[in-house]
């Protein structure tokens, strides 16, 4: 369970607490970490979380989405709230910082807050999301969208892998369906939105530096999409007469990549998840679906690249004999920082001695949501090799420390702008 790390510093007990929670009972997988929304191990999570934000002073509660929000209040209870948050949910086979670690860093720095006695003029409350992802379901940043207010209720009718829908794995977690949007939070409500993260790329390691500020998020869209031929057997089918859904589809594979590769800019298209029907030795596959994610810091570049893909698919599809459906998951815009607030970043980065540096990230965060609702502000951690998505992920507590302070700077610069405004 739980290790008793209250000894060590915020930066090395935040990772510390991160590593505590990489394994059983916070892991759906054997030998390995997945957490995925609304499962034993996110409740076993939560249940962590609950503690540590209990003992940093916060009181804790579950919102409709079974968001956990811990809440320490300010010297004026009705003013707007400081979120500081990331999210609880992880790929399959993780590392154990692309999300907890922002979470724990928030924890860490009302817990520094807490133990000198002191308020900020605005309450802050952490927030660990539930899903950003997008493991379980067919569906990304469900959470963050419903307490920003932007997800559409037909997001809601989605089910699992193993057929299990999203209001069945609620009641699983006694939360109700039909409560999901009373998560929505008003915008009056919220001062403005802090997500510290490893950066999941090399920049920062390549630049021998421990933080930066992040400018903004690229644009995403992630499509899901259906490949239909004929099962037949293996065997008997001349090579003539297959209409084989897996050789189209692999062929859509290549021409994805192809689109990608020769935009040569910062446009990426990856195709992440393949499942094949039926999925026997012996028999040509009927079905294929498979998701593919496009990315630009230029939505309009991305979505020139979507309609070319759109194209090519199509074409193979006909050529082949073969049936293509194509579905839209979700389309996230690009999402700048608040100029203001990275202003306050680099004037913290400043006072812990580090150099002010601003970077860009490819990842999604729950950030681009939250900018739909408040201002948002963004800090990234170097990670060992820029390698994330992989139980190989690993950060420094000396550079989480780093970001530990930062924080705390930033939060004192918010509050002196607060005060004057
Ligand atoms: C989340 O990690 C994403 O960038 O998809
Ligand atoms: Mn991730
Ligand atoms: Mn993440």
């Amino acid at each position: 369970m739980v290790m008793a790390c209250s000894a060590l510093p915020g930066g090395a007990r935040a990772v510390a607490r991160c590593d505590a929670l990489g394994g059983p009972p916070y892991s759906d997988m054997e030998g390995g970490l997945y957490r995925a929304y609304l499962t034993p191990a996110h409740g076993a999570a939560l249940a962590a979380l609950t503690d540590w934000m209990s003992q940093a002073g916060m009181t804790v509660r579950l919102d409709p989405a079974a968001n956990l929000i811990g809440r320490y209040e300010g010297r004026d209870p009705h003013a707007p709230a400081l979120l500081i948050g990331s999210h609880i949910d992880s790929v399959r086979d993780a590392g154990r910082y692309d999300g907890p670690l922002g979470i724990l860093l928030g924890i860490e720095a009302v817990d520094a807050l807490h133990r000198a006695g002191r308020q900020m003029p605005f309450p802050i409350e952490v927030i660990a999301f539930g899903d950003e992802e997008g493991s379980r379901f067919p569906a990304a940043m469900l959470t963050s969208r419903a307490v920003a207010g932007t997800l559409d209720p037909a997001a809601l009718d989605v089910a699992d892998g193993d057929g299990v829908t999203l209001a069945e794995a609620l009641a699983a977690f006694d939360h109700q369906a039909d409560a999901y949007l009373a998560a929505r939070r008003p915008a009056s409500s919220t001062l403005a939105y802090l997500e510290a993260h490893i950066e999941q790329g090399p920049v920062l390691e390549a630049r021998g530096l421990a933080v930066g500020t992040v400018t903004g998020i690229a644009a995403q869209l992630r499509l899901s999409a259906m490949v239909m031929g004929q099962a037949n057997h293996a065997g008997t089918t001349t090579m003539a007469l297959r209409r084989d859904a897996m050789t189209g589809a692999a062929q859509m594979m290549l021409a994805i990549e192809t689109i990608a590769r020769e935009d040569a800019s910062d446009l990426v298209a990856t195709v992440g998840r393949v499942e094949a029907l039926p999925g026997a030795a012996n028999v040509i596959p009927g079905e294929v679906r498979f998701t593919i994610d496009i990315r630009s810091g230029d939505a309009t570049r991305r979505d020139r690249a979507a309609q070319a893909i759109l194209v090519a698919l199509e074409a193979i599809a006909s050529a082949r004999g073969l049936t293509l459906t194509m579905e839209q998951v979700h389309d996230l815009p690009a999402s700048p920082c608040d100029r203001a607030l990275m202003a306050l970043m680099d004037d913290a980065l400043v006072a812990t001695g580090q150099p002010p540096f601003r970077l860009v990230s490819g990842a999604g965060h729950d950030a681009m949501v939250m900018a739909s609702l408040c201002p948002t502000a963004m800090l990234f951690i170097r990670c060992r090799g820029g390698i994330s998505h992989n139980p190989a992920e690993q950060v420094e507590p000396a550079d989480v420390e780093i970001a530990h302070r930062a924080m705390l700077g930033f939060i004192d610069r918010l509050g002196e702008t607060f005060v004057a405004a």
